[in-house]
């Protein structure tokens, strides 16, 4: 009797303490004028993404993450697909999201005839924008260059065409940009100014040139640089082997003509991944070079002439890839046995 009492009792007081919570807000983070926000967002992206967001938690919804000290929304990750359809986006509804600093609308097949992009610069938190695999095109530009937060800037394949848009970037203190899988032409524009600059794809589009006096050796902080891909020609700037935080290089499926030797990249000792491949390399490059880059995984100097010569000598590091297709070759014979970890991409064309 008295022990079915104190369970009752357990029990009401339960209750009391949802209900009063429930009617308080206690302990709820969600900011109300944000969770509306999101609900609105979440009906203009029904058709592309199902989102399982309910209840007055927004905090605790996927694809969101609140700042665990203020409740207030710091990211929106809604990247998906790429998905087929165009979505005409009111950018005016993220607007009461006034903390958000990370925002992806990867893939979401967004056409910037909803426009209102421009108002973002309200947005004074909001660093990362990834607005990848979208139909946004050049008309997002002028828009994204007044949001002066920005430090990473993803617009892979978003149909824009014509020149580098670097005038409009640079007024920004942009580090990361991908402008990779669009219709850019044109030549690579002096970059020397950016100092911001630790990471830019250029890949897949129709650039042209030479790169020699783009002021890249002045960009003392690049850790990326992806041209691969585009229709660049002449030699590279001999400094570009001084960027000592250089960890990607990828000059592959070009029209570079590459005179090499082994003193090139012997300052870049940061480089990770290293590929020249598919360009016009000439000279001779003892692999030795590398001994000191200690973190170098891939290696690539495959390429479409037949006078570059590589001396393959043991190294105090181990590769995954190496690819030396139509190179002349000097193979240290123990060298196989050395390089325990390399994969697939293992390419010698004797
Ligand atoms: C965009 O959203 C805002 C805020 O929710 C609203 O006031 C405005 O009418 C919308 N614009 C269009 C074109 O739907
Ligand atoms: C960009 O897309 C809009 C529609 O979203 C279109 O009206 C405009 O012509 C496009 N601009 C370019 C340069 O393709
Ligand atoms: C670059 O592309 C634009 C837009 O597609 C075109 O109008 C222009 O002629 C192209 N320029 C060059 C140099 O190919
Ligand atoms: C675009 O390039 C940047 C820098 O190289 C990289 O961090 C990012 O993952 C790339 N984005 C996509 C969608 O691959
Ligand atoms: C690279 O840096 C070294 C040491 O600072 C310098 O002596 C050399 O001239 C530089 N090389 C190029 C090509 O700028
Ligand atoms: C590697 O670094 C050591 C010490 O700084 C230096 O003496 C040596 O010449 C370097 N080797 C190469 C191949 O750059």
């Amino acid at each position: 009797m008295s022990y079915n009492f104190t369970v009752i009792l357990l029990a009401q007081s339960l209750m009391l303490l949802l209900l009063w919570e429930s009617a308080s807000g206690f302990g709820l983070r969600c900011k109300e004028e944000e969770r509306r926000a999101l609900f609105q967002i979440k009906a203009e992206l029904q058709q592309q993404i199902e989102l399982e967001w309910k209840g007055m938690e927004c905090c605790s919804w996927e694809r969101v993450t609140c700042d665990p000290i203020t409740g207030h929304v710091t990211r929106l990750d809604l990247g998906v697909g790429p998905m087929p359809g165009s979505i005409l986006l009111n950018a005016t509804t993220f607007l009461p999201l006034r903390q958000l600093r990370s925002l992806s609308l990867s893939g979401l097949g967004i056409t910037m005839a909803g426009a209102g992009f421009e108002s973002w610069s309200s947005l004074s938190k909001l660093k990362i924008l990834d607005l990848s695999y979208n139909l946004v095109n050049n008309t997002i530009i002028s828009s994204l260059a007044k949001v002066s937060s920005l430090r990473v800037l993803d617009l892979e394949n978003t149909a824009i065409v014509g020149n580098i848009p670097v005038k409009e970037f640079s007024a920004l203190n942009l580090e990361v940009v991908n402008l990779s899988k669009n219709w850019l032409n044109g030549s690579l524009p002096y970059l020397g100014d950016w100092s911001s600059l630790k990471a830019i794809s250029l890949a897949g589009n129709s650039l042209d040139g030479t790169i020699t006096s783009t002021g890249l050796c002045h960009l003392k902080n690049l850790e990326e640089l992806d041209l691969s891909g585009n229709f660049f020609a002449g030699n590279i700037p001999p400094c570009i082997g001084n960027l000592s935080s250089l960890t990607i290089l990828d000059l592959s499926d070009n029209q570079f003509h590459l005179k090499l030797s082994s003193s090139v990249f012997e300052r870049a000792v940061s480089l990770r991944y290293l590929s020249l491949s598919s360009n016009l390399l000439e000279g001779t490059l003892s692999i030795s070079s590398f001994s000191n880059h200690s973190c170098l995984e891939v290696l690539e100097l495959s390429t479409s002439g037949l006078n570059f010569e590589v001396e393959v000598v043991n190294l105090p590091l181990q590769l995954l890839v190496l690819q030396l297709a139509n190179c002349i070759l000097d193979i240290e014979p123990t060298f196989l046995y050395s390089q325990y970890n390399l994969q697939g991409s293992f390419n010698f064309h004797l």
